[in-house]
This record gives structure tokens, C-alpha cells and sequence, in this order.
């Protein structure tokens, strides 16, 4: 049942989960799956929306916050707020405006948009249309070249930071979509994409895994190539071991997105929040680390920043507003989140970012 697009935003749609059901309506039984779903048993996506339940806030009151604001700085961007709308594919799926809506709606209020690798619209299309800050999700591509130029043309087109994806070499076991049929409908492709993705072509005896994916897979020399390359900043998204955040830093990477992809590569990893003091700590807390998997709510990102994080990044309720009522839903849940944190943080006796400590958190 498709109910069309809204064009106002209904008063049931108070928070942001909210929108799943509207969104659900207006997708295909197959995209749904897809968007919605995560990998195998979908335990990580579970863990994702479950562990920032609990964590526990411990408040303070009477505390002057008339001064407040969520203003902060990331890399090269000064942003009225730290939410940001992560890289996610397709998002013709959910809209025809598609990327265009979602980058608008973050530029309307005043956030940060990261446009995919796999985007349903062009690089070219986005920067006539839109404005506002801007970073370019990477995948690395069939060849060094490819790679090369894709991150050329985000650069030539104002993109300025590149945001590589390392989770995510091999697709995730998404028994999920698997079972409901998926593939991307007529009109919905990775228009920025020279070609699909291939794996290097097998012999008999060898493994699809091992000799077809991983040996096209990057590795971190690749991320030192990737650097020496491109004179934007360059942040690694999909990072849960500590080890793996400490060589990020050891390398030079401007940034790392502490993420599991929502669930959708390796299932049973645990939350990024689980791991997050972790990671902040073996960073010395001088990495910007950006949270992303299971933030709905504007005190899920006040836990993130009191634990470590410099930003956030929603994925799928981002789509889900998207798919509901376009850029007026997606700048809609992004004010939602906004309004959250502003709340969460009075009350909490914050008046800016640099203000949320761990001292907010309760412990037993
Ligand atoms: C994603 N994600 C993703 N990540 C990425 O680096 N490149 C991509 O193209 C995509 N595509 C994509 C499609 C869909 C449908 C989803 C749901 C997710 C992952 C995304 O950037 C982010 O890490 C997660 O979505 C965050 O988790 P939540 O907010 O969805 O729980
Ligand atoms: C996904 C890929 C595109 O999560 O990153 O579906």
C-alpha cells in the first residue's frame, strides 16, 4: 500500500521512529527489506537500539544554560549542531528527489550531508541543486584509477572531506533481503559508478571470499595511498576494535567514524557506543570520532558526546523520513533530533557541546 507522500507533517509523527510505519507504507515489500534490514540474525541491530536505552543519564539541576547553543566545530566545518545525515545508497528508492531532498534538508538546517558512493544521483546534480557542507562517501572502486577519479570529481565539485567505508569489503549475510528477493528496481542504480563491483574471477578450488572479494579488498596501505592522493581530509568509517582505531590515528586519518554499519556487515559485533570510551581513550581523545547505528533520539547523542564522540550520523530514520514526506520529512527529523539534544542538554545542565562530560552519565 503506497500513501503517497506527505506534504505536511502529521502530529503523530512526534519522534523519529515514528516515521518507519509512514515510510513502510510508501516502500516495496523488498525495499523495505533492504533498507530495514540488517545482516544474519539482525542481533547487532538489536544491540544497537538497545544499548543506548541503557545507559543512564544522571542529571543536574539548577544550573544557568540561558547562553546555550549545540554549535561545534568538525575538521574544516563549523556546524550549528552535530547531526549529521550519513552515506546512504539508493535513495531513489525511498524518493525521486532522492539525494537532492536529503542534502537540501541538511542544508536547511544548517547540518552536515555525506553523499554515497552508490548515490541515485550525480555528484554534478547535487552541487547545482543543493549547497552546504558537504563530504564524499568512498568505496573503493574496480581499480585505483577509478577510485582516483571519483574522488577527483567530488573534490572538483565541493565535496571537503572524503569519508572511506572499510567495513564492508564483502556484503554483510542479509538473510533479510535475501529472502524477500531484492534487487534495485528499473531507475535506481549507482549512477556515480563507472562499473559494479566485481570480484576477480575465480578458479576451480579457490574461494569466492578469499580469491574473488577480499583480493580486490583495501587494505591499509591502500588508506595511505588513499591519503597521499587527495589533499582533503580523509575520515575511516566502520570502526569498532580499538587496535583498528589506535592505526587509523598512527596513519594519519583525520577522523573515524565508529560504526557498524547499522548492523548490516558482521552481525553480533557490539554497539559503537559500547565501544566508544574505548576508542576515545586509545585515541587520546585528539581524533574527532563520529558515532553512527541506532541513534534515534537527541539523548542518544548527548551519551554519544558525553562518551567521546564529536558528532553523530543517523541512517535509516533518515531514509524513513525521506521516503515519508521528502526533504520537508528529512529536514523535519533532523529538527526533531535538534530540538532533543537542546532539551536533554538543559536538563542535563549543559549549555554547550564542550559541556557534556561523563559526569553526565550515571554509574552505579
Ligand atoms: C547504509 N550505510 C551505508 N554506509 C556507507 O558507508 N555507504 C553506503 O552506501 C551505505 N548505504 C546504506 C544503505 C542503507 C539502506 C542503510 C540502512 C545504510 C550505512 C550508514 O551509513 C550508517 O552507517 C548506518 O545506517 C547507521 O545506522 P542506523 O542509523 O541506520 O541505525
Ligand atoms: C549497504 C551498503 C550499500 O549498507 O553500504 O546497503
Amino acid at each position: 500500500m503506497n500513501t503517497g507522500f506527505l506534504n505536511q507533517i502529521p502530529r503523530e509523527i512526534a519522534a523519529l521512529d515514528d516515521y518507519a510505519a509512514y515510510a513502510k507504507n510508501n516502500l516495496s515489500a523488498e525495499a523495505w527489506a533492504y533498507i530495514a534490514g540488517a545482516s544474519a540474525d539482525e542481533y547487532t541491530l538489536e544491540y544497537n537500539a538497545k544499548a543506548y536505552s541503557e545507559i543512564k543519564l544522571l542529571n543536574t539541576v539548577l544550573t544557568d544554560v540561558s547562553h546555550g547553543h549545540t554549535q561545534t566545530q568538525l575538521l574544516n566545518e563549523t556546524l550549528a549542531h552535530p547531526i549529521i545525515t550519513a552515506p546512504v545508497a539508493y535513495q531513489k528508492l525511498a524518493h525521486p528527489d532522492a539525494e537532492i531532498a536529503t542534502a537540501m534538508a541538511a542544508q536547511a538546517q544548517d547540518g552536515l550531508f555525506v553523499l554515497s558512493t552508490l548515490a541515485s544521483t550525480t555528484i554534478e546534480d547535487i552541487v547545482q541543486k543543493t549547497q552546504g557542507p558537504r563530504w564524499f562517501q568512498l568505496y573503493f572502486q574496480n581499480t585505483k584509477q577509478q577510485t582516483l577519479e571519483l574522488i577527483q570529481r567530488a573534490k572538483a565539485a565541493g565535496f571537503s572531506a572524503i569519508m572511506v567505508t572499510v567495513d564492508s569489503p564483502i556484503n554483510g549475510l542479509r538473510n533479510r533481503e535475501q529472502r524477500s528477493g531484492f534487487s534495485l528496481p528499473a531507475g535506481v542504480a549507482a549512477v556515480n559508478c563507472q562499473q559494479v563491483l566485481t570480484p576477480n574471477p575465480i578458479k576451480q578450488g579457490e574461494s569466492q571470499v578469499f580469491q574473488g572479494f577480499m583480493s580486490k579488498a583495501p587494505s591499509w596501505q591502500d588508506i595511505e595511498w588513499l591519503m597521499k592522493n587527495t589533499d582533503l581530509p580523509v575520515l575511516i568509517k566502520g570502526i569498532i576494535n580499538p587496535k583498528d582505531a589506535q592505526k587509523a590515528q598512527q596513519i594519519g586519518a583525520s577522523g573515524i567514524v565508529v560504526s557498524n554499519h547499522g548492523g548490516r556487515t558482521l552481525d553480533t559485533l557490539p554497539s559503537p557506543i559500547e565501544v566508544l570510551p574505548q576508542i576515545a581513550a586509545i585515541t587520546d581523545y585528539k581524533l574527532p570520532l563520529i558515532v553512527d547505528s541506532g541513534i534515534r533520539r537527541g539523548s542518544d547523542i548527548f551519551k554519544a558526546i558525553a562518551l567521546g564522540a564529536s558528532a553523530v550520523m543517523i541512517g535509516r530514520p533518515i531514509f524513513y523520513a525521506l521516503a515519508t514526506a521528502g526533504a520537508l520529512g528529512v529536514a523535519h527529523a533532523i529538527r526533531l533530533l535538534r530540538d532533543e539534544l537542546e532539551l536533554t542538554m538543559a536538563l542535563c545542565g549543559c549549555a554547550t557541546l564542550a559541556d557534556i562530560s561523563q559526569d553526565a552519565i550515571w554509574q552505579k
